[in-house]
This record gives C-alpha cells, sequence and structure tokens, in this order.
C-alpha cells in the first residue's frame, strides 16, 4: 500500500513538472520519462535557459532605463538535443523550431514587446502539439503590448 501510495505520487509529480497538462485518459498508461542523470533531458534544460532569458527581459522591463534597442535572445539549436521521449521529436517540432528560430531573428533585427511576444507565441505553438504541460507558465512570458515605451 506505500509503496503504491509512492507510485502514484511520483506519476503525479512527472505529470504536473513535464509535460502532460492532464492526467492521461485512462485507456493510456501514462509513460515515464527514463530517468536522466542530471533529472532533466539535454532538450529540456535548454527549454529552461530559453525560459530563462525571457523572464531576464522581462524582469529587466520595469528597471529604469529600460530599452527594447540592445536586446537579444540566444539562438538554441533545438534539433540536436536529446528529449526525454523521442516520440516528442515528431514533424510538429521540426517545423514549428524553424518558426521558433524565425521569431528569435526577428526579435534580434528589431527588438520590441510585439516582437517578444511573438517568440512567446513561438513557444506556444510547438508546445501545442508536443509538450502541452508548460502552456500555462509559457503563457505569463508574455509582456503588455508597447511596454516600456510610454515611460
Ligand atoms: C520546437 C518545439 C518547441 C519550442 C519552440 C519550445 N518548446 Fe519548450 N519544450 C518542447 C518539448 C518537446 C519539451 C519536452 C522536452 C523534454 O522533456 O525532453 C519542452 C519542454 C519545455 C519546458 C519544461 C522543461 C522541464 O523542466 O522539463 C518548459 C518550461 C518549456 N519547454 C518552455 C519553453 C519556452 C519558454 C519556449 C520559448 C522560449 C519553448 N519552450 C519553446 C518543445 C518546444
Amino acid at each position: 500500500m506505500k509503496s503504491l501510495v509512492m507510485f502514484s505520487c511520483c506519476v503525479g509529480l512527472i505529470l504536473a513538472f513535464g509535460c502532460a497538462s492532464e492526467p492521461a485518459p485512462s485507456t493510456l498508461q501514462p509513460r515515464l520519462a527514463p530517468s536522466q542523470p542530471n533529472g532533466l533531458s539535454e532538450l529540456a534544460g535548454t527549454m529552461v535557459a530559453m525560459d530563462d532569458q525571457l523572464t531576464r527581459i522581462q524582469k529587466n522591463i520595469d528597471a529604469k532605463g529600460f530599452s527594447w534597442e540592445g536586446q537579444s535572445l540566444d539562438m538554441h539549436n533545438l534539433m540536436d538535443r536529446h528529449p526525454t521521449d523521442e516520440a516528442m521529436v515528431n514533424g510538429h517540432f521540426e517545423v514549428h523550431a524553424r518558426l521558433y528560430r524565425q521569431a528569435i531573428t526577428q526579435f534580434n533585427t528589431s527588438p520590441s514587446a510585439e516582437a517578444f511576444n511573438q517568440v512567446v507565441d513561438a513557444c506556444k505553438s510547438c508546445h501545442l502539439g508536443t509538450c502541452p504541460g508548460p502552456l500555462e507558465r509559457i503563457e505569463k512570458r508574455r509582456v503588455a503590448s508597447g511596454a516600456s515605451e510610454r515611460r
């Protein structure tokens, strides 16, 4: 009984922090991620870095003297990173990895609140078809249009 409770907790944790947002329908067995030495797959680790750089800009927006000019985002390569589960890197993923790169290039060419939100949209579009779990977290990266312009 105790081990059953432990097991349910583990599945719950993976569902909460991994890709799944809703409990899997009862016909599907939850797919457990293979354990990774550092707890995150290469791809998931890259995602955390991508998320962090958005958060970094988001925090700076409120700082005095912030300007979109000169802000830039690193272009992470997504195609050569090992995922938690090979099935995540599907056709949808490949198409959206390209669109994500375009959104980053666009932001770096002409950084603005709008271009920033287009990067957030690119995160979201890929996640809708591969990994819906972090959608709520991604939505929090959106900035107010015209953020920092009228100060
Ligand atoms: C091309 C598709 C794609 C794009 C674009 C994308 N993601 Fe992901 N993301 C994934 C996949 C697939 C995973 C699951 C990775 C794994 O578990 O190996 C993931 C995982 C994550 C995670 C969970 C990491 C963890 O702790 O397990 C977060 C958070 C995340 N992405 C945020 C973002 C943000 C923010 C962006 C945009 C800056 C973004 N993603 C862009 C496909 C994408």
